[in-house]
């Protein structure tokens, strides 16, 4: 492990004003999202939609990092490897690694990130490959009795052994203990169960010796449940996430990436805005898909002919979270 170069590619990831793009959405996922906009679902059409959003004009201006998809990471653009495109455009690659969320036995409604086997082999040929960051995802879902401890900690060692495994090849792990938005919780609960589930990670973290200098967190924000019929404005999401994050982050943390997690895209950018007003003891950015991608996915519809429109959409996405992420207004 070699901290220097882990502490730099951490804060090349976090500098100002940028963020990441979170495109490394599964097949199974992207289909859904293609499907609903009735967007003809092909190996094909994933590279020619990515390929549009990653070839948008300008977006390296507020972009530090794109997470890609297995398949993509094999993929060329322009001649080059999407790696070494992404380089050439001042972009740092990354790549998810983990293999989605499955049941967790004996513990209905919950469920645990997979994705560690074969892992050391994965990260030392996508390292090949020019990945500099992984992201492993795990998800934690707030209803009646749950989350469990039990859930709580099996996704937290999970995550330690994961992000211990990326360092030890230089390769900054993005930890992302998603606090699921689905439910009718209020915000009061749903920063309960953040506190919790932060206050283990790092427990777990710690115990695997991970430096937290090279790694990146990516929380969701602290959030009335979707089907909450009170809905928290966006000064008490922001209050209510730095908050959470302070009772459970150690300062040392090479920064926090939020995730949109189904937010509408303004709200998205409203609640960040409001968090880098109050701010913290590390960078704050955004790691977005959805509210960085809704908008020009659906401008695009897979018609060559809307590349242009749906490239300006993006770059407007893009910048409104750059502002935001600087705490200034859009
Ligand atoms: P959303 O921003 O759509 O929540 O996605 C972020 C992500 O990378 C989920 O793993």
């Amino acid at each position: 492990m070699d901290i220097t170069t882990l502490k730099q590619t951490a804060q090349a990831m976090m500098v100002p004003p940028k963020g990441l793009l979170a495109a490394d959405e599964s097949t199974k996922t992207i289909t859904k999202r293609f499907d609903a906009l009735g967007i003809e679902c092909t190996a094909e059409s994933i590279l020619a939609y990515r390929q549009m959003l990653f070839t948008t004009p300008g977006v390296e201006e507020f972009l530090s990092g794109i997470i890609l998809f297995d398949e993509t990471i094999r993929q060329s653009i322009d001649g080059k490897s999407v790696c070494q495109y992404l380089e050439s455009k001042g972009i740092i690659p990354g790549i998810k690694v983990d293999k989605g969320v499955h049941d967790l036995a004996n513990f209905p409604n919950e469920k645990v990130a997979e994705g560690l086997d074969g892992l050391r082999d994965r990260l030392t040929e996508y390292k090949g490959m020019g990945a500099k960051f992984a992201k492993f995802r795990a998800t934690i879902q707030i209803g009646e009795g749950i989350p469990t401890d039990t859930c709580i900690e099996a996704n937290s060692e999970v995550l330690a052994r994961y992000a211990a495994l990326c360092q030890e090849q230089d390769i900054v792990p993005v930890v992302e203990p998603e606090v699921l938005l689905d439910g009718d919780h209020t915000i009061e609960q749903c920063f309960e169960a953040q506190v919790r589930t932060l206050k283990m990670v790092f427990e777990r973290i710690k115990a695997h010796k991970v430096a937290l200098e090279g790694m990146v967190l990516k929380p969701s924000m602290v959030l009335s449940g979707k089907d909450c019929p009170t809905q928290a404005d966006s000064k008490k999401v922001a209050q209510m996430s730095v908050d959470a994050l302070k009772q459970s982050v150690p300062p040392e943390v090479g920064g926090i990436a939020f995730l949109s997690g189904g937010q509408s895209d303004e709200s998205a950018v409203a609640n960040l805005l409001e968090i880098n007003k109050i701010g913290g003891p590390w960078p704050l950015t955004f790691s977005y898909s959805r509210g960085l991608q809704n908008a020009p996915m659906k401008i695009w519809a897979g018609k060559a002919e809307n590349i242009k429109a749906a490239q300006e959409e993006f770059y407007k996405r893009c910048k409104a979270a750059s502002l935001a992420r600087s705490g200034k207004l859009s």
